[in-house]
């Protein structure tokens, strides 16, 4: 597919600083008219805009150094976006977080950063953006969300229910605005090597460090992206092996998941007890 459908536009990226944003702008920057770049890391927004403004030296580059769990600094920077008169038409809510572990030793802080960034970041820009795209008429909204969110996944609980309602929102969103020349596709990739494992991970031991059958390399997975926008389609899984494995577990019911999730838990030798084992002790020696 050419990225010619994108060609004049104005695009925001959120989560331009690494992996699959950076390679939005990438991909975007030869025909795109501007672009608006955020992330936490200026620095390397900064190196990217240099890089960019290289590939179309007519390309028209705004960064912002945002943290997105700041709501007060979102809102700010949307006035801004308002005020500069920077009407987005293509809105890529790219950045999120992942966590990998127990939720039950998790650091509250993380959590709050994956909630914060992939769930209510995600839908107030969506909120600040679209009055924009229904004045001028027309506007597209890709929504990056993961394979993560088809099921409960244990070890990342709250990082798949973030990315559920991601692509449940996404999915109504689009049926809401259908009547509209407003489009929301929502990607939904399997692993894909950035930076995001080194976030997720705990513990070096635990990092996807390796390819593997169903790892897609990040060039392609934003060229497939970018082609369903600019085919008005509703979902991007990328890869077949990965659609394969998406549509059998989406017709695995819920009982047959919780078996294999308590088959797992057998394996790591964790069996079940009394909800007090302290006190069913002391009953039995009363016996
Ligand atoms: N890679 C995968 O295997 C995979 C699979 C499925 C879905 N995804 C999804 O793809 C999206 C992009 O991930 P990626 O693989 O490109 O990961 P990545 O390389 O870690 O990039 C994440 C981006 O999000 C930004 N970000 C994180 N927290 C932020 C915050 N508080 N404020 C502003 N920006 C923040 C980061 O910028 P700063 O750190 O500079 O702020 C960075 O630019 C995520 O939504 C992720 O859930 C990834």
């Amino acid at each position: 597919m050419s990225t010619s459908y994108f060609a004049g536009c104005t695009v925001l990226v959120t989560g331009a600083s690494a992996g699959i944003g950076r390679e939005f702008a990438r991909q975007l920057a030869p025909v795109v008219g501007s672009m608006i770049l955020v992330a936490r890391r200026a620095e390397r927004l900064e190196a990217l805009q240099l890089e960019l403004k290289v590939i179309n030296p007519d390309l028209e580059v705004f960064y912002r150094a945002l943290d997105l769990r700041n709501h007060d600094d979102l809102a700010k920077f949307c006035n801004w976006l308002e005020e500069s008169g920077l009407a987005v038409d293509l809105l890529i809510n790219n950045a999120g977080l992942g966590d990998r572990g127990r939720f039950i030793d998790s650091d509250w802080d993380k959590v709050n950063a994956m909630l914060r960034v992939n769930i209510e970041a995600l839908t107030y820009l969506t909120y600040r953006i679209l009055p924009s795209m229904r004045k001028s008429g027309c506007g597209a909204i890709l929504n990056v969300s993961s394979v993560a969110g088809f099921a409960p996944v244990p070890t990342i609980a709250v990082y798949a229910a973030s990315k559920a309602y991601v692509t449940s929102f996404s999915e109504a969103l689009r049926a809401e605005l259908r009547s509209s020349n407003i489009s929301v596709t929502v990607l939904c990739p399997g692993p894909v090597l950035t930076e995001f494992d080194s976030v997720a991970a705990r513990s070096g031991a635990d990092r996807l460090t390796t390819p593997n059958v169903v790892t897609i390399p990040v060039q392609r997975v934003v060229q497939e992206a970018l082609a369903s926008v600019a085919r008005d389609r509703p979902r991007l899984i990328p890869g077949i092996v990965l659609q394969m494995i998406v549509t059998l577990v989406l017709f695995v019911p819920m009982f047959l998941k919780r078996l294999i999730y308590d088959l797992q838990l057998r394996r790591e030798g964790a069996p079940r007890t009394n909800l007090r084992p302290d006190l069913g002790a002391k009953m039995h020696s009363h016996i």
